[in-house]
């Protein structure tokens, strides 16, 4: 099982990183690895100063965009001006901030390209300052950032510990997963905005020996489409993944695992904070009773493989969270209806999502449709492709979530 931090939503949102001349500049360099990671689109603005700590290369190849550094670059100019480029972002965030750029913030200067974009944009902006302690303290610095914070300017940090300079205290840069974590919270939307929601999805593998497993033709790609329309609404989401051939959805922390007791584990762990679970993973219900040390040989006798029951994913998660918004799904051949609501006031769920399976119908298909129930209602999702289906549930989820509070 693979699992990084939780990655929040930055998908398709602009952001101008300013990087200025302090030893700091370095850990920009991650940052900018880390704004891409959530999906955010990166422009880098650096200062001459700060080309004397980081090669601009580093944040080109980073960002897969040229980086910016000179008001008086012709052939950068004539290709998106300085002016065009102040309007350009969401959100401009200058990491590492100087003392001096600070300064020239609070005062309106604009003698570089980075102060200049700053002077000339409506757009939100935040800066984070790194500096040797003492810098810090200054009453200067204190009265600059005091007319920042008056400006509604976000001003992220500093932090306090070792220094490069050698002294301890107040003045480092904040590290690049907090200042993601503050960029996010500064640009999030939508009506999920801090909603952390979990969704499985694709198949599993139930082992029989060391080369051979059960498995189903879920290709994951209806759990996959959810967990972007979950993001694309404002939510953190963590998407619990059978083997697929899927990308990551950007801006979405994917968690890969490969039998029916790993998802479960999983799930269990991922949604201690979530709010919402939608269990869109065709999960194994049954496995081997043993797994064969060794691999099985032919003879030509039958051969009958005892099978065990799986543990029961979404019906454990229920139990463990009562307060979590918890959606199913159900794949059937026959009487739809009657089994997804069967399954609904089974397992007590909030949400049931049917559709149809099998002869060339949902699994590995484009397109979808859904027929979604609740306790006292229900509402068909007409044929269209994955992606729409997914926005047509998540409109849903959003709808009865908010009923049901
Ligand atoms: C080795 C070295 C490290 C520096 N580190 C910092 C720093 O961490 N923070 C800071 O405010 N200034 C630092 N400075 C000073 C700035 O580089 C200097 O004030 C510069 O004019 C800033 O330019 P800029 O704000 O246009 O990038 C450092 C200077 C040197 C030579």
């Amino acid at each position: 099982m693979s699992q990084s931090a939780l990655i929040p939503s930055l998908h398709g949102r602009r952001i101008l990183l300013g990087v200025t001349g302090g030893i700091a500049a370095y850990k920009a360099a991650d940052l900018t690895r880390r704004l891409i990671e959530a999906g955010a689109e990166v422009q880098v603005v650096m200062t001459d100063s700060a080309l004397h700590f980081v090669g601009d290369p580093t944040f080109q190849a980073l960002s897969g965009k040229p980086v910016r550094h000179s008001l008086w670059d012709e052939a950068a100019e004539a290709a998106m001006g300085h002016i065009e480029l102040a309007r350009w972002p969401d959100l401009i965030l200058v990491a590492p901030a100087t003392a001096n750029f600070i300064a020239k913030l609070a005062h309106g200067a604009a003698d570089d390209l980075l102060s200049t974009l700053c002077l000339a944009t409506d757009k939100p902006i935040a800066v984070a300052p790194a500096m040797n302690r003492l810098m810090w303290a200054n009453a200067a610095t204190q009265s600059n950032v005091a007319t920042l914070t008056a400006r509604s300017i976000a001003v992220l940090g500093p932090g306090a510990g070792y220094q490069a300079c050698g002294e301890i205290g107040e003045g480092r840069m904040r590290e690049p997963l907090d200042l993601r974590a503050n960029v996010a919270e500064l640009l999030s939307s939508g009506p999920l905005k801090g909603v952390h929601a979990v969704v499985t999805a694709g198949p599993t593998r139930e082992p029989l020996d060391p080369v051979r497993f059960l498995s189903n033709r879920s290709s994951g790609k209806q759990g996959y489409a959810v967990a972007a329309a979950l993001r694309d609404q404002g939510a953190s989401v963590t998407l619990i993944s059978g083997p697929t051939n899927l990308s990551t959805p950007a801006g979405v922390t994917r968690i890969d695992i490969e039998s029916a007791a790993d998802m479960l584990k999983a799930a269990l762990a991922a949604s201690r904070d979530a709010q919402i679970f939608v269990a869109a993973a065709a999960v194994a219900d049954y496995r081997a009773a043993s797994i064969a040390g060794q691999k099985i040989k032919k003879n030509d006798a039958e051969l009958t493989l005892p099978l065990a029951r799986t543990d029961d994913v979404l019906a454990t998660v229920r139990k463990a969270y009562p307060q979590l918004f918890v959606v199913g799904f159900a794949a059937e051949t026959e009487k739809l209806e009657e089994h997804a609501r069967g399954k609904l006031q089974r397992k007590n769920l909030d949400m049931i999502a049917a559709n149809w399976v099998g002869a060339g119908r949902a699994f590995d298909q484009d397109d979808n449709s859904l027929q979604v129930f609740w306790p006292d209602g229900g509402e068909a999702l007409a044929p269209a492709t994955k992606a729409e289906v997914a926005r047509g549930l998540v409109a849903l989820i959003i709808r009865q979530r908010a009923a049901k509070k």
